[in-house]
């Protein structure tokens, strides 16, 4: 089974970045003890701040990969491009956030990725990554 994760901006400084809402650990390290526990999976991952190299992540593992565990971080919120990239696509996207974004200013109540994602898992810290993997597994 290959999935990827795709985080957006920002999420490159976790670890660094608002400890107290995002945690103290980077994503590399995160990401690294992921592999290790799901080592049947061909687990991969791609991070960008920039809207357009998101898509055409997205757009390159569309058609070939069985799952897309998707962070669009800030864009979630303002990007149609990436809303429409994920409707475009044939493998499924789940999508998921570190916090508790209902539990935050409004702007972030809005989601360009929602209506089209398989599903969406919120505010459980990174483990929220692990839920998703976990949800294509038991699929
Ligand atoms: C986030 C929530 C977004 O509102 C925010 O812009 C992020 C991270 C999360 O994972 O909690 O950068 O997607």
């Amino acid at each position: 089974m290959k999935i990827i994760i795709i985080n957006g901006p920002n999420l490159n400084l976790l670890g660094k970045r608002e400890n107290d809402i995002y945690g103290d650990q980077s994503f590399s390290e995160f990401f690294g003890k992921l592999q290790f526990k799901y080592r049947e999976v061909e687990l991969s991952q791609f991070q960008s701040n920039i809207e357009g190299e998101l898509i055409d992540k997205i757009q390159e593992v569309g058609y070939d990969y069985d799952g897309i565990i998707l962070n669009a971080a800030a864009y979630t919120h303002t990007s149609v491009g990436i809303g429409d990239a994920v409707k475009a696509i044939e493998t499924p996207v789940i999508e998921v956030h570190i916090s508790n974004v209902f539990a935050r200013e409004e702007f972030r109540h809005v989601s360009f990725i929602s209506p089209n994602a398989r599903g969406i898992i919120i505010g459980f810290g990174l483990q929220s990554y692990e839920l998703a993997v976990e949800s294509f597994l038991a699929k």
